[in-house]
């Protein structure tokens, strides 16, 4: 597969960053391209018992050989960018990392917006990060560019060049989407969702590929789904349900309580046929059963485990090639090679 994507399928966090890391590690890509909103992601990574957490730049970064890009889709704070910098610099990120030079920016306006106004921050519950306003901004095309910055110059680029070539040669390409379906714009709970569409089409554009150069699109669900700020979620357990079985969650970006759900196999359907899902990864499934924990191989999984992934291929109807079954990057069943 030349060219993969990967899309959460519920309402973010599904764990996205982990199965990213992994497939960087694995599959050695040539070239790392994040799509999707901007810095209202969050996505944590664990690595040797250490926790890092990236808004912007792409969850692959843990890939040092590969090239890393951020598409003209995304929305760049220049603040978070250079935080982010430094925060990875174990990884050798600014030496390889390129900026759309037409990704729109995030100034302080948008963030004071975000987190002011009463109904996008008191209605709808959004991160604050200042994406809304800013997309809106682009739309009314007067927002900053990020080749009007000056700052960001090193790191221009032409991401669509890029990532096109890349495929022109043969190499690997990952792509990253951000937050889940529900969130999506247009196909998530209108009004509670983010400020774009987040399906796998959208990644694409965002960085530049065109639907006939897309290989496979994974599609990555939460064994309990989880949910920050307002908005519909059908299959919401209560609090004191979530906490008795353990699972209490903060959001990374804007340390929120999570509300937590049951799994909605109906939602996931829908949701991975508008991706076009070819396969789906299922993280945290030693939440669902604790003998779970750690294990790699497929045959190795408790019963009770195994019955639920076999219950997803059937109701949602697609394989489920990549199982996660705990915090580390190695705490993962890949039956890619077996669908
Ligand atoms: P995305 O936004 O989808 O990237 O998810 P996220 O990174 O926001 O989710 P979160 O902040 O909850 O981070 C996921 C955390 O859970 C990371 O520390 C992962 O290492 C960890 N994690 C990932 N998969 C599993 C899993 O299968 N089991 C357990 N117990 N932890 C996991
Ligand atoms: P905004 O994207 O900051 O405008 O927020 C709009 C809605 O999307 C709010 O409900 C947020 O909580 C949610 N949201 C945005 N980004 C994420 C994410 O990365 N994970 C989970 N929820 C998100
Ligand atoms: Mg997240």
């Amino acid at each position: 597969m030349p060219s993969y994507i990967v899309v959460g399928g519920q309402w973010g966090d599904e764990g996205k960053g982990s199965v990213i890391a992994y497939l960087a590690l694995k599959d050695r890509p040539d070239l790392i391209a994040r799509g999707g909103v901007g810095t209202n992601a969050g996505h944590s990574v664990f690595i040797n018992g250490k926790k890092y957490a990236v808004r912007q730049l792409p969850t692959g970064f843990i890939q040092t050989e590969a090239r890393l890009l951020v598409g003209a889709g995304v929305l760049v704070d220049p603040g978070v960018f250079f935080h982010e910098l430094e925060h990875l610099r174990d990884f050798d990120v600014a030496r390889r990392v390129g900026i759309d030079y037409r990704c729109a920016i995030i100034e302080g306006k948008h963030r004071e917006l975000d987190s002011t106004n009463s109904h996008l921050h008191g209605e709808i519950g959004t991160t604050g990060s200042g994406c809304g306003p800013a997309n809106a901004d682009r739309v009314m095309r007067t927002a900053k560019l990020a080749k009007d910055i000056k700052e960001l110059e090193p790191y221009l680029t032409d991401v669509a060049s890029e990532v096109n070539d890349a495929l022109d040669d043969g190499k690997l390409v990952l792509v990253e989407g951000t937050q889940g379906f529900g969130l999506s714009l247009y196909y998530g709970t209108y009004p509670y969702v983010t400020s774009k569409d987040t399906t796998a089409s959208a990644i694409a554009s965002d960085v530049g590929i065109g639907p006939t150069r897309v290989d496979d699109v994974i599609v990555v669900f939460k064994s309990f789904p989880t949910r920050v700020g307002a908005g519909p979620f059908p299959t919401e357990m209560d609090e004191a349900e979530a906490e008795r079985l353990g699972l209490i969650e903060y959001g990374t970006v804007t340390g929120r309580r999570r509300r937590v759900g049951w799994f909605d196999f109906d939602f996931a359907r829908y949701s991975a046929r508008i991706n076009g899902a070819t396969m789906l990864a299922l993280t945290m499934l030693d939440k669902y059963d604790k003998d779970a924990f750690g294990v790699t191989d497929y045959d190795k999984l408790p019963r009770r485990a195994r019955k639920f992934v076999e219950e997803i291929e059937e109701r949602v109807g697609v394989p489920v090639a990549l199982i996660k079954t705990g915090p580390e990057l190695e705490h993962i069943i890949d039956r890619r090679d077996v669908i």
